[in-house]
C-alpha cells in the first residue's frame, strides 16, 4: 500500500510488477498523481523515496542537502553496498565526480572540463561518423542486423575509446569488457570482474601517457590544473574509467531505445526521413531530445542521500534516507509537458530532465548528442526502409534500476535500397 499525498492508503501500481519494466509508465502516472514523493522497497530490498514529479524532480537535483555521497547512507552497510557502480569500492573507484559533493566535486568537474571540452566533441564529429558509416557497411549488405549487437553497442565504445586515447589494438579488449559489464547486468560477479579490468588498463594507460602524452583526452586529464594542482594518476583514472562508464550504456539506450521508438511511430519516422533525404537535417536536433524525454535511457537519475531531516513534495525525509528522482516519470509529468505521451518530434519547449539538472548535469551531453544526431542520420538516410524485423518477438528490456535500455533490436530493409556513404 501507498500512502497519497493526502494521508491516505490506496493500491499501489504495479511498481517493479510483471510488465513493469516494459512499460513502466502507467505506474509513474499513478505515484505522480497520488504519491508523488513515494517510500517504495526497491526489488533489491534497499528502501528510498521515489521523485515523480517534474518541479519536486527538478528541486531535488539541484538540493544542496541531497548528497551524491554513499557513506551518507543511514541503512546497513550491506544495504549501501548496493547503491553504486558494483565492483567500485574494489577497484578504488569510490572517488568520482557522481559520489561527492561540493566542494571537492567543483575541483574535478572544473579539472575534467578543462579537458573534455566542447570544442574536442566537435572537432570529434567526423571520427563519430566515419565509425558511424563503417558500422552500416558490416550489415548493409545483408538486409537484416541487431542494432543493438552491430550498432548501438559498438559506437559508444570505438568513439569513447578514441577520445580517450584507447590505441586501435587495445579496443577490442574494452569491447568484450564493456559486453560483460552490458550483458552480466543484474549478475553483479561478471560486472565487478570487467570494472576491475577496465580499471587496472586506465591505471597503465594513464601511467605511459604521463611520458608520452598525444593530443587526446587522457592526456588533457594529465595536463589540466586549477590553482597549480593537478589530478593524480588515481584521479584521472577514477575519471577516465567514470566518463566510460556514464557515457557508455546512456548512448548504447539512448540510439537503442531511439530506433525503437521512431519505428513504433510511422509517422513520425517518415517525417524526420523526409527531411534527411533532402538534405536537411534541422529536425535532427528537436527529434534527439524528444526521444530522450519520451523514453530516455537514464530511469531514475543516481542515489541522494537526505543530509538531514527535509520535506519534498509534502513528505518529511529522514537524514540519511536515500533519494531517486524517477527523471522519466518527470519528463512525462503533464503539468510540465502538453500532451507528455504524444511524441512530437518537432517539440521545442523541452527542457527534459533526462541528463539531469544541477552541479552533477551530464558532463557528456555534447558528445551523447553529437553521436546519437549523427548515429540517426546515418542510419535512417541509408536505410531509407528500416522497419522491425517481421518474425521478432515482443522487445525485451534489460531489468536495471537506474537505466532502461533493450537487449536486442532486431530489423530488416532491402539491401538493393541502401545507399552510399556521403
Ligand atoms: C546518451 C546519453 C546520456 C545520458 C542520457 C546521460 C545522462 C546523465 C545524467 C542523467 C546524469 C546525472 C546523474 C545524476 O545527477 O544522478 C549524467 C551525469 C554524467 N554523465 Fe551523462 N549521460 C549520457 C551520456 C554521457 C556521455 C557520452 C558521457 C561521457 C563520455 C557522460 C558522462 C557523464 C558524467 C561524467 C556525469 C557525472 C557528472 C557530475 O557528477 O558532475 N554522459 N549523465
Amino acid at each position: 500500500m501507498a500512502e497519497t499525498a493526502h494521508g491516505e492508503r490506496a493500491a499501489e501500481p504495479g511498481l517493479f510488477g510483471p510488465g513493469f519494466v516494459a512499460d513502466p509508465y502507467p505506474a509513474y502516472a499513478w505515484l505522480r498523481a497520488h504519491a508523488p514523493v513515494h517510500r517504495a522497497t526497491l526489488p533489491s530490498g534497499v528502501e528510498a523515496w521515489l521523485v515523480t514529479r517534474y518541479r519536486d524532480a527538478r528541486a531535488a537535483l539541484a538540493d544542496p542537502r541531497l548528497s551524491k555521497n554513499p557513506s551518507r547512507h543511514s541503512a546497513d552497510r550491506h544495504a549501501s553496498g548496493r547503491v553504486g557502480i558494483p565492483g567500485e569500492r574494489g577497484a578504488g573507484l569510490m572517488t568520482h565526480l557522481l559520489n561527492i559533493d561540493p566542494p571537492d566535486h567543483t575541483r574535478l568537474r572544473r579539472l575534467v572540463s578543462q579537458a573534455f571540452t566542447p570544442r574536442r566533441v566537435a572537432a570529434f564529429e567526423p571520427r563519430v561518423r566515419e565509425l558511424t558509416e563503417r558500422l552500416v557497411d558490416g550489415f548493409a549488405g545483408r538486409g537484416s542486423a541487431d542494432l543493438i549487437d552491430e550498432f548501438a553497442f559498438p559506437l559508444p565504445i570505438y568513439a569513447i575509446c578514441d577520445l580517450l586515447g584507447v590505441p586501435a589494438e587495445d579496443q577490442e579488449d574494452f569491447r568484450s569488457w564493456a559486453g560483460m559489464m552490458l550483458h552480466t547486468s543484474g549478475k553483479r560477479g561478471g560486472v565487478g570482474r570487467a570494472v576491475k579490468r577496465m580499471r587496472a588498463y586506465l591505471a597503465e594507460l594513464i601511467h605511459r601517457k604521463r611520458s608520452e602524452p598525444g593530443d587526446d583526452l587522457i592526456s588533457g586529464l594529465i595536463r589540466a590544473s586549477d590553482h597549480g594542482e593537478q589530478l593524480t594518476e588515481d584521479e584521472a583514472a577514477a575519471m577516465a574509467f567514470i566518463l566510460l562508464f556514464a557515457g557508455f550504456e546512456t548512448t548504447v539506450n539512448l540510439i537503442g531505445n531511439g530506433v525503437h521508438t521512431l519505428l513504433g511511430h510511422p509517422a513520425q519516422l517518415a517525417l524526420l526521413q523526409e527531411g534527411l533525404a533532402a538534405g536537411d537535417d534541422r529536425l535532427l536536433a528537436t527529434a534527439v531530445e524528444e526521444l530522450l524525454r519520451y523514453d530516455g535511457p537514464v530511469e531514475l537519475a543516481t542515489w541522494r542521500f537526505a543530509t538531514e531531516p527535509l520535506t519534498l513534495g509534502g513528505r518529511s525525509v529522514g537524514a540519511g534516507e536515500p533519494v531517486l528522482v524517477v527523471l522519466a516519470a518527470a519528463d512525462r509529468d503533464p503539468e510540465r509537458f502538453a500532451e507528455p505521451d504524444t511524441l512530437d518530434l518537432t517539440r521545442s519547449d523541452n527542457p527534459h530532465l533526462g541528463y539531469g539538472h544541477g552541479v552533477h548535469y551530464c558532463l557528456g551531453a555534447p558528445l551523447a548528442r553529437s553521436e546519437a544526431r549523427t548515429a540517426l542520420a546515418v542510419l535512417l538516410r541509408r536505410l531509407p526502409d528500416l522497419r522491425r524485423a517481421g518474425d521478432a518477438p515482443e522487445p525485451r528490456w534489460r531489468g536495471g534500476l537506474i537505466m532502461r535500455g533493450l537487449r536486442s533490436l532486431p530489423v530488416e530493409f532491402t539491401p538493393e535500397r541502401v545507399t552510399e556513404r556521403q
